[in-house]
């Protein structure tokens, strides 16, 4: 095991630094790539299949390039779509993203679980199979809540989030019968988490978020366990499109010890 070998993390854009920063506390000397496909975002209103082509085409250059020793799908939509057909044809480790249906289970007092995603994650079959492996006897209320990515987005960027984006997402789960009664909220999107804090204001300190993050990093660590680390160089930010947001994200991506930006060639 060559010791520079990075872990590649992989989104549509900035969601998956919500994931990086619990791989950081777990692996603190990973060195790690954070690969956005920006030229891609948003993947929540594309169809399965567009999904699925991109997901499998740039994982496969970004890997024979990079020489990755494992790669995280940071991103809910990716996984649940196309994770089986990504470890069918790339030879490295790959851990997905899926909605944390089953801790918000165990966590749940009222029974009554809101879970927001991408428009495209919430209609995933894997969302009903894990709904009625771990919650069948508990409500499980859906929003596809596509709005939130751009807010996330935006907020990285250094921009001001739009309260009413996030009053929308709440009262898509909150307006729906027994939404009154939710008390834990699964953020099935890696950029949900970002606003948190915003979400927490409006839905109220009765509801605890709950996501996947660290499930994912204490996966790495364990399929990691006893390699070598060493960083050779600089932990970087690749994006598949040039455009003016990369310079305004620096600052957030520097925040996560993504030190330079590189555009996929
Ligand atoms: N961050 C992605 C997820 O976890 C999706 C954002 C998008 O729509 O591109 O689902």
């Amino acid at each position: 095991m060559d010791a520079s070998a990075p872990l590649l993390l992989f989104d549509s854009g900035v969601g998956g630094l919500s994931v990086l920063a619990e791989v950081r506390a777990f692996l603190p000397d990973a060195p790690v790539i954070y690969a956005a496909d920006n030229g891609g975002l948003p993947y929540g209103t594309k169809s399965e299949a567009e999904v699925a082509a991109r997901v499998c085409g740039l994982l496969g250059r970004m890997s024979e390039r990079y020489k990755p020793r494992l790669i995280c799908i940071a991103c809910n939509t990716a996984s649940t779509i196309a994770l089986g057909m990504v470890r069918d044809v790339l030879n490295v480790p790959i851990v997905g993203t899926v909605p944390a249906i089953k801790p918000a289970a165990e966590q749940t007092r009222s029974g009554v679980i809101g879970l927001l995603g991408t428009a495209a994650t919430i209609r995933q079959p894997y969302v009903d199979r894990l709904s009625a492996e771990f919650a069948a006897d508990k409500a499980v209320l859906r929003f596809a809540a596509g709005e939130l990515v751009g807010a996330a987005e935006a907020k990285l960027r250094g921009e001001p989030v739009d309260p009413a984006v996030i009053a929308r997402a709440v009262a898509g789960l909150r307006d729906q019968p027994g939404g009154a009664d939710i008390d834990t909220v699964v953020l099935a999107c890696t950029h949900f988490p970002l606003l948190e804090k915003e979400l927490g204001t409006v839905f109220g300190p009765g509801v605890r978020f709950v996501d996947g993050a660290k499930g994912i990093a204490r996966r790495i660590a364990h399929l990691t366990k006893g390699q070598p680390f060493e960083r050779a160089r600089e932990d970087f930010a690749l994006f598949t499109r040039q455009d003016d947001s990369l310079a305004k994200l620096a600052p957030a991506l520097a925040h996560y010890g993504l030190a330079r930006v590189e555009v996929l060639q």
